[in-house]
């Protein structure tokens, strides 16, 4: 998150407070401590990553495209219609011929099995760009968006108050740090899917508690729910069916589509089995969420999960969230692929 937050000034040094921002004379100069630190790192330079995508996407291409550039390498979109996969040719053999030329495979799966078999034979490696069970990318998004909006919640520290998030190993001391989050409750009202499994396996962990309303035969699966134990999440969790017991005391409420990407012949159903399951002003009020609470959706948003009220309304941090796939997606990659040394199979710091 914090290397994000580096990178996101960086790309945009309008973003930095004035009087932190060194004039020309000294960027420039020989012994400037600002020298060689002023811009994104190019550790993508003559690389190419792989977005191997089987499902549409809009943010999660655009970030991944637009991020590897400022990294100074190459994003290759090779879609479900674009090369031999799943016609001619098994995961596996793709896995090892796009591995052998591209740095980084970036995936978009259907069955997460999938992304477990492109990891286990790709020689580069392989980050999960959403999955049937999974979105780790879609999190780092939501908690850098948090972080950001740090203010808005009571008990937050100042900016540049030491904490678990201080950039120790970044160098770029110019910049602002990003600020402390008090502990949280985050509400979310609706379907058990990809991005509330990695917010279980996740928010728990830094501190915040999670209150989750989904009818019981939309909750997490069991490789989810075991994964959730294993990590000692379990004990942060509060499940109802009650969307407005979940939203009671929450600082923050979250939801994703009722239907998601493949899911579609499913629809004349969930949307019988969420029906009461719509955030709006009036449901979090009556369950009393916090007066200050904000709103957050991964996008795509249906009109049937939010109303036009919340999802436009100056509660809602979807549209800065959005922003922050790109940044936190291109300190993935400058991490996970930049950095990463094919001789040692080691991350370089
Ligand atoms: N939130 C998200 O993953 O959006 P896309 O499907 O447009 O990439
Ligand atoms: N749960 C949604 C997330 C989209 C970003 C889906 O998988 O379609």
């Amino acid at each position: 998150l914090c290397q994000a937050h580096a990178l996101k000034q960086l790309s945009q040094p309008w973003l930095l407070p004035r009087p932190q921002l060194p004039s020309s004379s000294e960027r420039s100069s020989l012994n400037s401590p600002f020298r060689g630190r002023r811009t994104p790192s190019q550790s993508l330079h003559a690389k190419t990553i792989a977005l191997l995508f089987s499902k549409r996407s809009t943010r999660t291409r655009v970030s991944a495209e637009t991020a590897a550039s400022i990294l100074g390498g190459r994003a290759l979109f090779l879609g479900a219609d674009d090369i031999q996969l799943g016609v001619n040719e098994s995961l596996r053999d793709s896995a090892r011929v796009i591995g052998g030329m591209c740095q980084g495979i970036f995936a978009r799966v259907g069955d997460h099995s999938e992304i477990e078999e492109l990891a286990n034979h790709s020689p580069v490696p392989v980050l999960n760009a959403l999955s049937s069970l999974w979105h780790p990318t879609q999190i780092l998004a939501d908690l850098l968006t948090l972080h950001e909006h740090a203010h808005l919640f009571p008990g937050a520290l100042p900016a540049g108050t030491p904490h678990f998030l201080t950039p120790e190993r970044h160098d770029h001391t110019l910049l602002s740090p990003l600020q402390s989050l008090p502990p949280l409750t985050v509400a979310y009202v609706g379907d058990s899917a990809n991005v509330l499994h990695d917010m279980l396996v996740t928010y728990p962990r830094l501190g915040h508690s999670l209150r989750i309303a989904s009818p019981p035969q939309y909750r997490a699966p069991t490789p989810v729910w075991d994964r959730v134990v294993e990590l000692g999440c379990d004990k942060g969790i509060h499940w109802t069916d009650d969307p407005r017991e979940a939203v009671n005391g929450a600082d923050v409420v979250v939801t994703d589509t009722w239907i998601s990407m493949g899911q579609e012949a499913e629809k004349e159903e969930r949307l019988k089995a969420f029906n009461g399951y719509k955030i709006t002003e009036t449901l979090c009020q009556e369950g009393g969420a916090k007066p200050h609470w904000r709103f957050l959706h991964c996008l795509p948003r249906k009109q049937d999960e939010v109303d036009d009220h919340v999802f436009y309304g100056p509660r809602s941090l979807v549209f800065p969230e959005a922003d922050n796939r790109k940044w936190t997606i291109m300190a993935l990659f400058d991490l996970l692929f930049g950095k990463w040394d094919i001789s040692t199979t080691e991350i370089r710091h």
